[in-house]
Parts: C-alpha cells; sequence; structure tokens
C-alpha cells in the first residue's frame, strides 16, 4: 500500500542508523509515510516499526519501498554504506562508499526526484558532495548530516559540566565531520555567558573545556569500540533535520553544505551552521570565528578537499 497524500520519506539503508532514524521519524510521527529500501531483515523492521505507530503523537505508514517510492518523495534519506570499525576512520571508507553512491543517487534520479537528499553516510561531506555532483540537483537540495552530531555531542558534555539542560548551551562544531573538526569556542555560551571568560581565565576550567572538545570528537571512536557502531544520536540529528524541512522551520542547524565564498572557502561541502527550511538549505550562517578558528577551518577545508580531488568530486 502507498500513501497517496502528504510526505513520503524514503530511507536507503537499514543499519543501525537507517533503523535508529526510522525509529526516531516514527516515534515523532514527523512524516505520513516512510518507505525504506534495503535488502535485509526488512520485513521485520518493517513489522516492528508499525506496531508502535498506535503510540506516536500522528501515524506513519511504514512500507518496504523500491526507488519507484522517490518519484513523488518529499526527501530521500541515505544511510546505506560500509561502517567503520575499530581503528578505521571515517574517511577510510571513502572508496568503499563512493562507488556504491554513485548508483544508489543515480537510480534516485532516474526516478525524476526533485526533493531534498539528505546523506548521512561517511565520510559524510565528501560523499554529500558527490552526491550533490551526481544528482545535478541544486546545492540547495543535498544536505549531508555534517557535525550536527558533533554540536549535539558538545552541547551535551558541556551541559554535564556546567549542570544545565543542553539546549541552554549554544555552541557549534564546524569544519569536516571526523578528525579535523573544530569546537566554535568564540562564540559558544551557555545560557548567555560566554565559555570565553573560562577559556581566558582559570587555566584549569581551559584545560577541561580542551578535554571536553576532545572527547566530543572522539566519541564515535569509544562507541564504536563500546557496541560496534553510532546510532540513536545520529538518528535524532537526522530526524532534527528532517523536521527542519518538513516544517519548514528555518532554524539554523550545523549540516554539511556548499560553500560558496562563505568562511573563505569555494566549492566545497563542509560542516557549518545553515537555515534549513522546506527546500533545504536556505543559506549559510557565517560565524565570526577568531583567526586560530579560521586557521583550523581552512585546514579541515584543505583535508577533505585534497580528498573530493582525489576522487574527483
Ligand atoms: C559518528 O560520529 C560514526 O560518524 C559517526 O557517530
Amino acid at each position: 500500500m502507498k500513501a497517496s497524500i502528504g510526505n513520503r520519506i524514503v530511507l536507503i539503508g537499514a543499519g543501525d542508523v537507517g533503523i535508529a532514524y526510522a525509529y526516531a521519524l516514527v516515534n515523532q510521527g514527523l512524516a505520513d509515510h516512510l518507505a525504506i529500501i534495503d535488502h535485509d531483515k526488512l520485513v521485520g523492521e518493517v513489522m516492528d516499526l508499525n506496531h508502535g505507530v498506535v503510540w506516536a503523537p500522528s501515524p506513519t505508514l511504514v512500507t518496504e519501498g523500491t526507488y519507484s517510492d522517490c518519484t513523488d518523495a518529499t526527501m530521500v534519506v541515505i544511510c546505506a554504506g560500509a561502517a567503520q570499525k575499530p581503528g578505521e576512520t571515517r574517511i577510510d571508507l571513502v572508496g568503499k562508499n563512493m562507488t556504491l553512491f554513485e548508483k544508489i543517487v543515480g537510480d534516485v534520479m532516474a526516478t525524476g526526484f526533485d526533493g531534498i537528499l539528505l546523506v548521512a553516510t561517511n565520510p559524510v561531506d565528501i560523499l554529500t558532495q558527490a552526491a550533490w555532483r551526481y544528482s545535478g540537483l541544486p546545492a540547495s537540495q543535498v544536505i549531508g548530516s555534517g557535525t550536527v552530531l558533533d554540536s549535539a555531542r558538545f552541547r551535551f558534555m558541556l551541559g554535564e559540566h556546567y549542570g544545565v539542560a543542553p539546549m541552554s548551551v549554544h555552541a557549534s562544531i564546524i569544519g569536516e565531520h571526523g578528525d579535523t573538526e573544530l569546537p566554535v569556542f568564540s562564540s559558544a555560551n551557555v545560557s548567555g555567558v560566554p565559555l570565553r571568560r573560562d577559556l581566558d581565565g582559570d587555566p584549569a576550567k581551559r584545560e577541561r573545556l580542551t578535554q571536553i572538545f576532545t572527547e566530543t570528537r572522539d566519541a564515535a571512536y569509544r562507541i564504536i569500540d563500546s557496541k560496534g557502531s553510532t546510532s540513536y544520536g545520529i538518528g535524532m540529528g537526522l530526524a532534527r533535520i528532517t523536521r527542519a524541512i518538513l516544517r519548514n522551520e528555518q532554524v539554523s542547524l550545523p549540516v554539511s553544505t556548499l560553500l560558496r565564498g562563505e568562511y573563505g572557502q569555494e566549492g566545497i561541502y563542509i560542516g557549518v551552521p545553515a537555515v534549513i527550511g522546506r527546500t533545504g538549505v536556505q543559506r549559510v550562517v557565517e560565524l565570526e570565528l577568531d583567526e586560530t578558528e579560521r586557521q583550523q577551518f581552512a585546514r579541515s577545508a584543505n583535508a577533505l578537499r585534497a580528498v573530493s580531488e582525489q576522487f574527483a568530486v
């Protein structure tokens, strides 16, 4: 059965990340129809998700999907691909996942899809740029999860440190979703109180904040060592981006998007805050970076550029 009206989301890839996203989506009642494309375990996942719908704020029909579902979908979300194993970096996955992406995006576009393409597969900045090139869609319609998860981790850990909920922490991680990312300490604040106070004051406080960033950056390695993969954090981050799109929220979220001169960078997908609404990325938000942050951002962009040039995306 196909939903005839409303928002359809096609999810490609029902691994740990895809299913965590599907669960968040159904739990939050965000879409009318969720069609999932994969080859494994799908009957069970679809049945299980549908059996929770009665308790959601509004109903989502979950079905086994085919590429034909993409034709009039509002969004296609790609979570398919090889995931990091202990000891691997995100960039190590690029060769394996790039070929898969060319095929997936080609199959999606062959249906006439003209919605928002949201990418979560790693290395997410490189693969989102590849998806943009392979799709021929405007860059505003091709978005990567970018540093939405890193920023959520950072806000959570800062919240714990300062004894407030992460919602009251305003701080971003920008750059590559990966080892070269950076914290924007210069404009970060907790309930309006600038973090600068602690960074520029007591060296012990400065050291603890630096350590919180390091723990944020390396969190995925710890989680992968412990349980084999990360899933719930990214699943909820993807659902947050989805809500911003479906409800045309115009909310600013740190995602991977194409820079065209912003932050001094041209023609590269990288994590920065952007205003998100129904038509995708409406504009990039340019944070005021201090000199160190500017240099770190340029280094992160150069690292990504080197990989994307190697793979001709
Ligand atoms: C994460 O940061 C592995 O990119 C994934 O959780």
